[in-house]
């Protein structure tokens, strides 16, 4: 025989729209972040390799605010404007949208090697975002001409 438990109903539709409050303010909602397509170009010398990868966010807003790897003592993040190289402190990571680092573009620098990686290496690269925390991501390395597919973009490092 069933029972009726109107007490619950009345949590969980209270608690449906708080959800729908919540989300329809872009900046309060959780970030999910995914990273795809990331590689490294097997690098020309042992000193600096570059990374590449989309950060893919279905959620709010979030930010990537640094990056490291166990074969860098010093990974940097940087910007390419009218062809000049900048070092940036952060990226933002637009709500329902996507955060490309690509040849030509955006990119990682792997500085200070502790070693040179080949192709065919992977390399383990932990992403710190200011809201979905730390996400490690093996880069595969591929060849130094290697483009992703879908990036047509003219190489820069
Ligand atoms: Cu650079």
């Amino acid at each position: 025989m069933r029972r009726r438990t109107p007490a619950p109903a009345a949590m969980v539709l209270a608690l449906g729209l708080a959800l729908t409050a919540c989300g329809s303010d872009g900046s309060d909602a959780a970030p999910e972040v995914k990273v795809q397509g990331a590689f490294i170009p097997e690098p020309a010398s042992g000193s600096m390799a570059a990374g590449f990868f989309l950060v893919h966010n279905s959620g709010g807003a979030d930010t990537l605010s640094s990056v490291d790897s166990p074969i860098s003592g010093q990974v940097t993040l940087h910007s390419t404007e009218d062809g000049v190289m900048k070092e940036r402190s952060s990226f933002a990571v637009p709500a329902k949208g996507e955060l490309d680092f690509e040849r030509g573009g955006n990119h990682l620098m792997f500085e200070n090697l502790k070693h040179r990686p080949k192709q065919g290496d992977k390399v383990a690269v932990t992403l710190h975002f200011s809201k979905s925390g730390a996400v490690t991501v093996s880069f595969p390395v591929k060849a130094a001409t290697y483009h992703p597919a879908s990036h047509a973009s003219g190489a820069s490092h």
